[in-house]
């Protein structure tokens, strides 16, 4: 039940772990109404136009998911008749393929197989029942994707606008070793401070995240632009009116993109001259201009008004790192006078090589990863 003090939400946003906030002032931004942040995303109100807006636009968002019902679900009976009540026919078909994901915590049920099983069974009974078909399971590319979150033992039901996660944006077909995912790269470009009529550079920029979500931002280029389709393209109930008003959305979202070239200096650099010729690639893919440059930190000399340097240096874990790094990096950016530094890495060693106090720190997560964001105004 929603008082009338508190809008009702319909959809949610999720978003990794710490950049919840970042993703809720970016909704504000596009005027997505009722926008609250919680552990885990953003939920908003709002029409179905709020929601395909919120897939084009949103940099952060990893995906946005409609709600469709909320019930206590203390056993799998009461998750299986819950899960019954929704009318499935509106998105699946006799041709149509699903898949059911779980999301447990706090819950009498703990197994998250079982309880997309027990909603899988309920999908598929209620769809025979009312229609006579029997929609089947894909597990990789369903053209229907549900999401259970059973959290202290209250079952919410939701079908997923994106499809696949939007971060993957299209552009990127091949990686360097570590590449961060577009939406956390986007994330730290707006904690970072950065605006878009400024420079940035990235030296360690291996695939070019950073500086591909920079010039994506500078050059106006909706994030969802470049997929071929969101997960709502494959539903039954995408009629005509509701193909008329995402290609309406594609329309003005094409109209509104910069297409003189002209842009704020944006660099990537990258000692491995095979990683950047994948950075320009992926650039080219995702239809942006920048900079490129092979060579060391230790070299980097920008050619530039001071702006932003936004970085992700090798992580121990994940690439083995040259243990001088951290002093040459140091070295390097306390001389980058005017400039704002920020990087995002798993260990303190390069705060403590920089010896000045961060303007902003702030705990993020790159997958599984435990990092944190070290921004430093270099005076
Ligand atoms: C963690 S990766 C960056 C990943 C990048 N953010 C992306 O999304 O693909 C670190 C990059 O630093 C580069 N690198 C390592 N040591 C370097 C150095 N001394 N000078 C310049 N680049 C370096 C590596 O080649 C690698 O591409």
């Amino acid at each position: 039940m929603t008082s009338k003090s508190e809008p009702e939400r319909r959809y949610f946003a999720t978003a990794a772990r710490g950049t919840e906030g970042v993703l809720r002032d970016e909704l504000r931004e596009l005027a997505i109404p009722a926008v609250k942040a919680t552990r885990g995303g953003v939920h908003f109100g709002g029409d179905f136009t709020s929601a395909m807006r919120a897939c084009l636009h949103s940099r952060i968002a990893v995906r946005v998911l409609e709600k469709l019902a909320q019930f206590p679900a203390v056993d799998a009976k009461q998750l299986y008749q819950g899960a019954r009540l929704v009318k499935w026919e509106r998105f699946l078909g006799p041709s149509t393929t699903l898949a059911v994901r779980a999301n447990l915590r706090d819950s009498t049920l703990t197994h998250s197989t079982f309880v997309s099983l027990k909603v899988k069974d309920a999908i598929v009974d209620s769809l025979r029942d009312r229609l006579r078909v029997r929609p089947n399971v894909d597990r990789y590319e369903p053209d229907v994707l549900i999401t259970v979150h059973l959290i202290k033992n209250q079952a919410e039901l939701f079908v997923d606008l994106s499809g696949n996660p939007l971060h993957r944006r299209g552009y990127r077909i091949a990686a360097g070793s570590a590449p961060l995912k577009e939406t956390l790269a986007a994330a730290i470009l707006r904690f970072s401070g950065w605006r878009a009529d400024k420079s940035l550079i990235d030296p360690m920029c291996g695939s070019g995240t950073f500086v591909i979500e920079a010039a994506m931002q500078a050059q106006n280029v909706a994030p969802g632009l470049n997929r071929k389709r969101f997960g709502f393209e494959r539903w039954i109930c995408h009629d005509q009116e509701r193909k008329r008003q995402i290609a309406e959305l594609r329309k003005q979202a094409r109209e509104i993109q910069k297409t003189d070239g002209r842009t704020s200096f944006i660099l990537g650099r990258d000692r491995d001259a095979a990683t950047l010729a994948i950075a320009r690639a992926n650039a080219k893919r995702a239809g942006v201009n920048a900079r490129w440059e092979v060579g060391e930190v230790r070299d980097l000399k920008p050619n530039c008004e001071p702006g932003w340097l936004v970085t992700n240096p090798p992580y121990g874990v994940r690439l083995s790192s040259d243990a001088s790094l951290p002093s040459q990096m140091a070295r390097r950016f306390r001389e980058l006078s005017g400039f704002r530094v920020c990087a995002l890495l798993s260990d303190r060693e390069l705060p403590k090589a920089m010896r000045l106090r961060p303007t902003i720190e702030h705990e993020l997560w790159n997958g599984k990863i435990e990092c944190r964001l070290f921004c430093w105004d270099i005076p």
